[in-house]
């Protein structure tokens, strides 16, 4: 199965719990230019004031850095690890960015809403699982 047919199912899958779920035909293969703006977006992705991610500027240190990450886990790992941090860790200090269930203190503008989009998360992906070398 090609890469953008695992985000088709997966958007599928996820579509049932998330009311922010894109249809899986508005979903294009991950962009690792949009993902990368995403990931340095420190308003609502957040990503590098915890990560420290390959090709950027340093980032913070309250996770672990993400530099080689396709090492040590698989893309569809790390899309569950994104979406919803919780389910591998109760105490996470991770946003859940695909989710919007049990969240704490949601304004009311960003209610019923995940932080980030099916395909902000599949963006998001394609950058951090660039070879090493081809880093926009
Ligand atoms: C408030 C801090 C924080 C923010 C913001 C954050 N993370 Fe994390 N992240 C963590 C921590 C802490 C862990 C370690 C596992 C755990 O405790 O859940 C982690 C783990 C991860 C892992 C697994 C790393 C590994 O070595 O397997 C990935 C992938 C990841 N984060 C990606 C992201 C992405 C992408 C974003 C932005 C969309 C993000 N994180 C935002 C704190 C954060």
């Amino acid at each position: 199965m090609t890469v953008l047919g695992l985000a088709r199912v997966w958007a599928l899958v996820f579509s049932a719990g998330c009311a922010a779920a894109q249809t899986p035909d508005a979903l294009q293969a991950g962009s690792p230019e949009r993902g990368k703006a995403l990931l340095l977006q420190r308003q609502d992705s957040g990503c590098v004031l915890c990560h420290q991610v390959q090709g950027l500027p340093a980032g913070g240190a309250l996770g672990p850095s993400l530099v080689g990450l396709p090492e040590r886990s698989t893309k569809a790992q790390a899309r569950e690890r994104i979406a919803d941090a919780r389910r591998f860790n109760p105490q996470t200090t991770m946003p859940a960015y695909f989710s919007t269930e049990g969240l704490q203190n949601v304004a009311s503008p960003y209610k019923g809403q995940t932080i980030l989009t099916a395909q902000g998360l599949e963006d998001i992906l394609s950058y951090l699982f660039l070879p090493s070398k081809a880093t926009p």
